[in-house]
């Protein structure tokens, strides 16, 4: 985990519509102090335009679009982020251990994370999904990951302690440090997430919708 590039360990999702509304809240941010996330939407809406948008404003950038494809397809897609400026990558775990080899052989120095298992699914959801609970299917994908040269995976804050692989690099979203009514279940403060073992933590809305911007960072930091 040491070679991660820098100090940095808070990602700020920047889930916006366009560039227009993304470049209106990033001039508050330092790009020194944070790594940004494009995830699909914006991806879809804007290209890699909006990669090389943060790019030359010195932004380290998480590109989220949690490819899961046949081998080639994916190895070619990698090929394709690899050539921008990105740091962090995702594909799913689901894919299997040679679409997983294929993202590594593609991937220059962008560094690969695998999604295991969906926030948004619960024990019943894997249940009919796979007939296993969800304790055992997280750990066959981690065994999976654990198989390849994957460079580490994204996982709630609960499962954190049943990864017990140091050389994964653990990059965490649902990190609530207020009490909030959204979508987010299984969340955990981003103190409690960090002595839990996680290198990274991801935040979207209590930063990009927080009245004083500056101070939220600082609280998740
Ligand atoms: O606004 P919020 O803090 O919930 O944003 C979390 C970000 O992390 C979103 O971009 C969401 O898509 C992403 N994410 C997640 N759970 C996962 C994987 C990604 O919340 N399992």
């Amino acid at each position: 985990t040491i070679q991660v590039m820098s100090s940095k360990r808070l990602i700020i999702a920047l889930d916006f519509k366009n560039i227009a509304e993304m470049s209106y809240f990033i001039s508050n941010l330092d790009p020194k102090k944070c790594i940004v996330k494009v995830g699909l939407q914006l991806f879809i809406a804007e290209g890699p335009k909006v990669l090389d948008f943060l790019s030359q404003r010195d932004f380290e950038i998480f590109l989220d679009l949690k490819l899961h494809d046949i081998p080639n397809t994916v190895k070619k897609s990698v090929e394709e982020i690899s050539q921008y400026n990105v740091k962090l990558t995702t594909i799913h775990l689901q894919g299997g251990q040679d679409m997983i080899q294929a993202a590594n052989e593609a991937k220059g120095s962008t560094k690969i994370l695998g999604v295991s298992l969906l926030t948004s699914l619960d024990e019943s959801d894997i249940r009919k999904l796979y007939n296993n609970d969800f304790k055992k299917q997280f750990n066959n994908l981690i065994n999976i990951a654990m198989e390849t040269n994957i460079d580490g995976i994204v996982c709630s804050s609960q499962e954190l302690e049943l990864i017990q692989d140091p050389s994964l690099i653990k990059v965490v979203p649902g990190i609530r440090n207020q009490n909030s009514s959204d979508d987010q279940k299984r969340v955990m403060t981003s103190k409690e997430a960090y002595s839990k073992g996680a290198d990274f933590i991801v935040v979207g809305r209590p930063i990009t919708q927080a009245k004083d911007i500056e101070e939220s960072i600082k609280d998740y930091s």
